[in-house]
């Protein structure tokens, strides 16, 4: 007899929801975990306290730069970064107990310590004291995340060369952060310490920030961080850092090479993406095939090549979103519990939470154009939202990307304030197989900036209200 029907190795949104969703099902479950609380990368070092300081330095900025426009006098801010810090460490004290009592509430034994897999069914756990249990269960669910991805050669030490974990909580404000990679942790924390008051210079190996995403808004949202005082060193990487004098000491080379230039920095942010984390899980042991990215590979089914071990979440293929994990810990544990689970992964929303927001769901209009797919484009502006002009958040735009034939949207793009929380209404309208007619003929309240997605369904009909 099995202890448990399952268990999970790796509490973050991955695992944490597999847990619960398996037991509500009927499975005697249990979650191992190696961090001191539960929650993973996402509560503890990443989508929270990252949240956090983008919603206080946001309004730190608002509070130096927007309230006297709005007739609102206030002093010249000033910052007390501790205090700062305590609040990050407040919202995610509230996150990773709320997951705590999540656990208790659904009856899923949380056992803290290291997971190996010591074969199908069998799982040592290392606890921090040394001593080492052994569990039974009849199903493994692998959900142990990722890693930061490192440069040859540079020495990630926390302090001053730092990954997102020790730009989530420097002691001080840098003069000079120099940012390697302009993706999204480069830009979301790139934002907090710009507008808390460092001068932010962002390196990128490619021609353009936020590779991957819709080409006009990349363009539209390097603009804007240009205009919010970021620099940009594109097509560039940087191949060193000397750390032996008081400021570091950047080497930066165009990214076909060629010579290089010395850039002074008080800190280094390398976020050039996050890799797999599978370390001493001991599947080379028992068998389980990774690809050659070093993800878990999983049939559609979030199988492994073993029988009895899964696998989902950023240790498999697909974006290292906590939304795309935590839907994959759903869909597993039903199809654990003999129900269909299933992820649609052409409706899974991409938001950048700088300001502004940019957010997005299905195909990019490159991606369109390289599929040779016939599409129609319907575009609004917030310069023409009563919402966004009243509020001044006129920068940026939605695009809404149907099908020329069918009208079936394929993609929708925003970039502008509050973008994350309207992408949602994009996604049930996908997930629902909508036209940009379902959207243009369903009514939005006024005054929102919502209504810019109608008006960008109009516009693909060209027969746009407001514009
Ligand atoms: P993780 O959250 O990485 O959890 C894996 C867990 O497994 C960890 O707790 C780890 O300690 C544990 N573990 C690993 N190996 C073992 C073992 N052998 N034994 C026991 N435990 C083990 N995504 C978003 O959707 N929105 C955001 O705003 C966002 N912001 C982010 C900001 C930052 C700075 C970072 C770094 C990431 C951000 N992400 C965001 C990405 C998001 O955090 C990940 O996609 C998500 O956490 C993946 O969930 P997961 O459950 O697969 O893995
Ligand atoms: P990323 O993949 O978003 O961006 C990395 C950037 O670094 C790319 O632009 C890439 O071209 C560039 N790059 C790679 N090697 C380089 C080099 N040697 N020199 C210069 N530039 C180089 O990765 P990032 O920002 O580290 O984030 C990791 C992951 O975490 C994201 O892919 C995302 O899945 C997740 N995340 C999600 C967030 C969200 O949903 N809001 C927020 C933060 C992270």
């Amino acid at each position: 007899m099995s202890q448990y029907d399952l268990i999970v190795i790796g509490s973050g949104p991955g695992g944490y929801v597999c847990a619960i969703r398996a037991a509500q099902l009927g499975l005697k479950t249990a979650v191992v975990e190696k961090m001191p609380t539960y929650g993973g990368t996402c509560l503890n070092i990443g989508c929270i306290p990252s949240k956090a300081l983008l919603h206080s330095s946001e309004l730190f900025e608002e509070a130096g730069h927007g309230f006297a426009q709005m007739g609102i006098g206030v002093p010249a801010p000033t910052l007390d970064l501790k205090a700062m810090m305590a609040f990050k460490q407040d919202g995610v004290d509230g996150n990773v107990k709320g997951v705590d009592y999540l656990f208790k509430k659904n009856k899923i034994d949380g056992i803290h310590g290291t997971g190996r897999i010591a074969a199908p069914g069998k799982v040592e756990v290392k606890g921090a004291d040394g001593k080492t249990q052994t569990l039974d269960t009849k199903a493994i669910v692998i959900a142990t995340g990722s890693d930061v991805a490192r440069l040859k050669g540079i020495e990630i030490d926390e302090k001053r060369v730092v990954s997102s974990t020790g730009a989530l909580s420097l002691e001080a404000v840098p003069s000079k952060l120099l940012v390697v990679g302009a993706g999204v942790i480069g830009l979301e924390l790139g934002s907090v310490w710009r507008r808390l008051g460092a001068e932010v210079t962002v390196v990128e190996f490619l021609d353009g920030a936020l590779p991957g995403m819709d080409g006009e808004v990349r363009r539209q949202a390097q603009r804007i961080f240009e205009k919010q005082g970021m620099t940009f060193k594109l097509s560039s990487k940087v191949t060193g850092v000397d750390t032996s004098g008081k400021r570091l000491k950047v080497s930066v080379e165009p990214a076909k090479g060629g010579a290089a230039e010395t850039v002074e920095a008080d800190v280094v942010l390398v976020s050039i993406g996050r890799v797999p984390y599978t370390e001493g899980l001991g599947l080379a042991d028992v068998g389980v095939k990774l690809d050659q990215r070093g993800r878990v590979e999983v049939d559609a089914h979030y199988a492994t090549n073993i029988p009895g071990i899964w696998a989902i979440g950023d240790a498999i293929k697909g974006p290292m979103l906590a939304h795309k994990a935590e839907d994959e810990g759903v869909a597993v544990a039903e199809i654990l519990a003999g129900q269909a689970g299933h992820v649609n992964y052409d409706a899974i929303p991409n938001v950048v939470y700088t300001f502004p927001e940019i957010a997005s769901v299905g195909k990019s209009e490159d991606e369109l154009k390289a599929a040779g797919t016939a599409y129609k484009v319907g575009k609004f502006p917030f310069t023409a939202n009563g919402r966004a002009k009243v509020n001044h958040t006129t920068d940026g735009f939605v695009k809404i990307l149907a099908d020329a034939k069918t009208d079936r949207v394929l993609g929708v793009h925003i970039i502008g304030a509050d973008a994350g929380n309207m992408i949602a209404e994009a996604v049930i309208a996908m997930e629902f197989g909508a036209s940009s007619e379902d959207i243009a003929r369903t009514c939005h309240a006024h005054p929102t900036l919502s209504e810019a997605i109608k008006e960008a369904a109009l516009a693909v009909d060209k027969r746009s209200l407001s514009m």
